[in-house]
């Protein structure tokens, strides 16, 4: 059972003596395929999954805001005549949504009382961050009526990350947490953000999250400096090619052929996206064909291109990721969304899940002397009002 939604409400009438007007669930997000590529315009095939952040919230009749992170058992409050940037890190992702609405335009009548936690593993790699701000940014359209469309809240979310994160990320995990849809994963082209949603049947595999337990700080780490390669392969490659825009006008073969214009680190950049948009699309019609063999064999492939030419996985990860190969019943794995900690995604035969989580829990502990927390994930819809 969720104890989630009836936790929040409980949470909101403790710390603010009053009953919460609407209640809001949003998703994490898993990545089955194309890590890497939605800031470099490819295509990425995220689904939501039943790991959520909750949301209970109210009007004011004043302009205070008020936030409670029910997990850290904390409190900050700000006015809306003065919206900043925060020394309080988690504050910061509600702060910046309230920012970016009101910076593209939307008013927000009034303040609000809002307490809001959740089962979303913080640091590992399931878009905890993006959830915050897709819940409230949802909260806030649906608590004033401000009508905000699924993909401009998503958009809005990604600047808040920008400017009050720090992360220069792509769009993808608010997108995901956003428009996801049962048994489905979506096929985004990050280029134009159309999006497709493609059937994931899980009837006889089930998608397993192994946690490595190492926590990323995307902002603090090489993430940014990885988008900034990329841009100085595409930089580079427009002597070659003067209408590229991003790495996704660009093929692998041309980046082969221009090895030696590129300083190598970024050529081992560019390889792995432009192989990377390839195999996502290939990916793809592996899954129209039901062909889960062809798929899994992929996303080893992209584990290694992460791992070897992108740089941004780590021991562990590599560890989980060799493990899982060599075990029965596994489909295919990987590490799992920015890097450099956080968790692969496993897809396994069902009746081989039990095993698989034994076997390599044993393995994790043995090596690294820490326990293995596993998730085995169901496939959800997005952000949506729940009470
Ligand atoms: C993080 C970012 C995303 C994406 C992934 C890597 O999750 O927030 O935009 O770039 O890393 O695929």
């Amino acid at each position: 059972m969720n104890i989630y939604p009836d936790k929040i409400t409980d949470v909101f009438q403790a710390i603010y003596a009053k009953n919460p007007t609407l209640i809001v669930r949003a998703p994490g997000r898993i990545n089955l395929i194309g890590e890497h590529t939605d800031y470099n315009d490819g295509f990425v095939l995220p689904a939501a999954i039943d790991k959520a952040i909750y949301f209970a919230i109210r009007a004011r009749p004043d302009r205070l805001c008020k936030l409670y992170a029910a997990d850290l058992e904390q409190a900050y409050e700000f006015s809306l005549d003065n919206v900043q940037k925060s020394s309080v890190s988690w504050a910061n992702y509600l702060i910046g949504m309230v920012s970016e609405l009101s910076a593209a335009g939307l008013t927000i009548p009034s303040g609000f009382e809002v307490a809001f936690g959740g089962d979303v593993p913080n640091g590992a790699g399931l878009s905890s961050s993006a959830a915050v701000e897709s819940g409230m940014g949802y909260a806030l359209s649906e608590l004033f009526g401000l009508n905000i469309s699924r993909l401009d809240l998503a958009l809005t979310a990604q600047l808040a990350e920008h400017h009050f994160a720090g992360l220069q990320c792509g769009i993808m995990d608010m997108f995901a947490s956003i428009h996801g849809k049962e048994q489905s994963v979506i096929r985004l082209d990050c280029r134009d953000l159309s999006y497709e949603y493609f059937p994931f049947d899980l009837t006889n595999y089930r998608i397993v999250l192994c946690n490595s337990g190492v926590k990323h700080t995307l902002a603090e780490s090489a993430y940014n400096t990885r988008r900034q390669e990329c841009e100085e392969g595409v930089a580079i490659l427009k002597n070659f090619y003067p209408s590229i825009r991003s790495l996704r006008e660009v093929s692998l073969a041309q980046v082969e052929a221009h090895r030696d214009d590129l300083p190598d680190n970024v050529y081992r950049r560019c390889r792995y996206v432009t192989g990377e948009i390839e195999r996502v699309v290939a990916a793809c019609e592996d899954l129209q064909r039901g062909d889960l063999g062809a798929f899994g064999q992929k996303m080893y492939e992209t584990h290694a291109g992460l791992s070897q030419d992108y740089e941004v996985s780590c021991v562990e990860l590599d560890f989980l990721v060799e493990a899982a190969q060599t075990l029965e019943g596994v489909i295919g794995a990987r590490m799992m969304g920015g890097g450099f900690g956080g968790c692969s995604i496993n897809i396994v035969n069902t009746e081989k899940v039990e095993d698989f989580i034994e076997a390599i829990s044993t393995a994790y502990l043995n090596q690294y002397h820490r326990p293995l927390v596993s998730y085995v994930v169901t496939i959800t819809n997005g952000v949506e009002k729940i009470g």
